[in-house]
């Protein structure tokens, strides 16, 4: 009779963990703890246990039942509950490792807004003509400065006001992050004439810059510019004007207003500085943000790079992308496009 109890506790939970819909669990119900389960049926057997042993039988009995009944409850709860549990489970839900996550909780990422905008602005010179040409960001003093017809002991080498690699005053050519993409004007041109495909020549230059400037809401120790070079005959000072009309147009807006205001760059001649109206932040009155330099380039960068001043003429310019992403996009401080806050950028 003990053994007989002990065995149909052990089988009853072991088959009822494999139990997962309602009819399979009426049916273990019935087998076990039904009026002709094996329980009752081990019941008759009562009978014939010596006097003195029944209520060892007696309560072992009782136990088995109830502890049966209990599991039975709690594998009901688990089936209700839409979880009827795998083989050998205790009771935890079921899992489909194979169905799909929910779409709510997948992050889709983006571009950056600034390689975004950097795209849109090739873009936008792509249309009217212009090529992209790159430069390496490791440059060295002769495209950063001597060929831009910035000379030996010019204000704009000091070292304090730009990242040299070797040291300027031991190192005959000083390598360096390039402090601007117009490096990439004399890289162009030196390429065209030694493969022979140009001039003309009409390329824009997008590219990291660096230059160790404390870090404020304008300022950044390294950002991004757009370089942009167009040599060809007869080109003056009103393909330049239009071209950049042109371009506030198509990438501000069809109302946008611009000006060029003269300036000094030793590598133009003339050289202006290219304003536009812009609100920098939402709601805020627009005002002239200086966005960039240009000019006509200077003949003796021409020279410098075996081009013929007397039969070519060009423009240039070089714009800061942070300060058009600003512009266009309402960002009021650039160390937002640095700081890899996505609230901000999931915002943009
Ligand atoms: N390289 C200048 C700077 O970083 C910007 C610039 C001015 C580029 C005039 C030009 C230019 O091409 O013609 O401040």
């Amino acid at each position: 009779m003990l053994d007989a109890l002990a065995s149909i506790r052990t089988e009853g939970l072991a088959q009822l963990a494999s139990v997962s819909d309602a009819d399979s669990l009426e049916r273990w119900r019935v087998a076990f703890l039904g009026t002709k389960g094996r329980l009752k049926a081990a019941m008759g057997g009562m009978k014939d246990v010596a006097p003195a042993d029944k209520p060892k039988v007696g309560a072992l009995a009782n136990a088995v039942k109830s502890e049966l009944e209990q599991a039975f409850e709690a594998r009901k709860a688990a089936i209700a509950a839409g979880g009827g549990g795998l083989a050998g489970g205790g009771g935890e839900p079921k899992v489909d490792m194979t169905e799909p996550g929910m779409i709510a909780t997948q992050a889709l990422g983006r571009r950056h807004i600034i390689s975004r905008v950097r795209d849109e602005l090739v873009d936008v010179f792509g249309r009217m003509g212009f090529d992209v040409a790159t430069g390496p960001e490791l440059e060295d003093d002769e495209h950063n400065f001597v060929k831009l017809n910035i000379p030996e002991g010019h204000p704009a080498r000091e070292p304090i006001d730009n990242f040299y690699v070797d040291d300027p005053l031991t190192t005959p050519r000083p390598r360096m992050l390039r402090s601007q993409t117009s490096t990439v004007q004399i890289r162009t041109m030196e390429d065209a004439v030694a493969r022979g495909w140009g001039p003309p020549i009409k390329v824009v230059s997008p590219g990291r810059v660096y230059r160790p400037d404390t870090v404020d809401a304008t300022h950044s120790f390294m950002f991004h510019q757009i370089e942009g070079l167009y040599i060809d005959r007869g080109v003056s000072m009103v393909d330049l004007k239009s071209t950049l009309m042109h371009f506030a147009r198509a990438y501000f807006a069809e109302d946008a207003q611009v000006r060029l205001r003269p300036s000094f760059f030793p590598f133009t001649e003339p050289s202006a500085e290219f304003d536009m109206m812009i609100a920098l932040k939402p709601g805020e009155v627009a005002r002239w943000i200086e966005l960039g330099g240009c000019g006509m380039v200077d003949p003796n960068v021409l020279e410098a790079c075996g081009i013929d001043p007397e039969i070519w003429t060009g423009f240039a310019f070089g714009f800061g992308i942070e300060r058009i992403a600003m512009g266009k996009y309402g960002i009021p401080d650039i160390r937002m496009l640095f700081e890899n806050d996505l609230r901000f950028l999931e915002q943009v």
